[in-house]
């Protein structure tokens, strides 16, 4: 199986990226395999609220008018096994990439064809409050809400806070190796 880890961090160095690495050794330990994309690095428009009402083609078609690097990512995400949003914990909320990117991908689950090879997919949501440390469990909240609204089975969502950042990454491991054999994965 291989599993894909969305980032919504800029610093490949930084503790979102240091959780999406070890969602990856637990993965690698079971023999599956795993591809890390930063949101940061695509070109990824905010949803432009097409028509009048709101609406445009996402829910007419399922895909999005904007021609830019987020059909090459929801290509991944459709043949991926299993999918992990590790996302850094800003105003104890989504990060503005991963906030643009999953706002265009609910859309195009509105409709039969956008959301085929996403609904009932795997998904865990990480987030990651590196500062003082307050917001990451709202912010759980709010991947549960935009990830629900996907489609996927979302299997777990986990806080991790600075104070108990070193812990949490043994969580991490071993949620990684629990997601190589993920029920729901094994449907795709
Ligand atoms: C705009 C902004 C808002 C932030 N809000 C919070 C917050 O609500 N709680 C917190 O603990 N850290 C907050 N932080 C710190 C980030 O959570 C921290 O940088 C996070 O660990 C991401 O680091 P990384 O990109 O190196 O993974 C914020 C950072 C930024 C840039």
């Amino acid at each position: 199986m291989k599993a894909l880890i969305i980032v919504g961090s800029r610093d490949p160095k930084g503790r979102t990226a240091r959780s999406a690495e070890a969602v990856l050794e637990g993965l690698k330990s079971q023999g599956a395999s795993g591809e890390v994309i930063f949101l940061t690095q695509q070109k990824i428009e905010r949803c432009r609220q097409c028509d009048v009402d709101g609406w445009g083609i996402c829910r007419a078609e399922g895909r999005c008018v904007i021609q830019d690097d987020f059909v090459a990512v929801v290509d991944r995400l459709r043949s991926a096994g299993a999918v992990v949003f590790a996302n850094p914990v800003y105003f104890s909320d989504l990060s503005e990439s991963m906030r643009a990117f999953l706002d265009r991908l609910r859309r195009i689950c509105r409709n039969d064809a956008g959301k085929k090879g996403l609904a009932g997919k795997c998904a865990i949501g990480i987030c990651v409050a590196g500062g003082g440390g307050g917001g990451a469990p709202a912010c759980t909240v709010s991947m549960e809400k935009v990830l629900g609204n996907c489609g996927f089975d979302v299997v777990d969502l986990i806080p991790l806070r600075r104070q108990n950042f070193e812990m949490k990454l043994d969580v991490l491991k071993t949620t990684g190796r629990w997601l190589a054999a993920c029920p729901s994965s094994q449907q795709q």
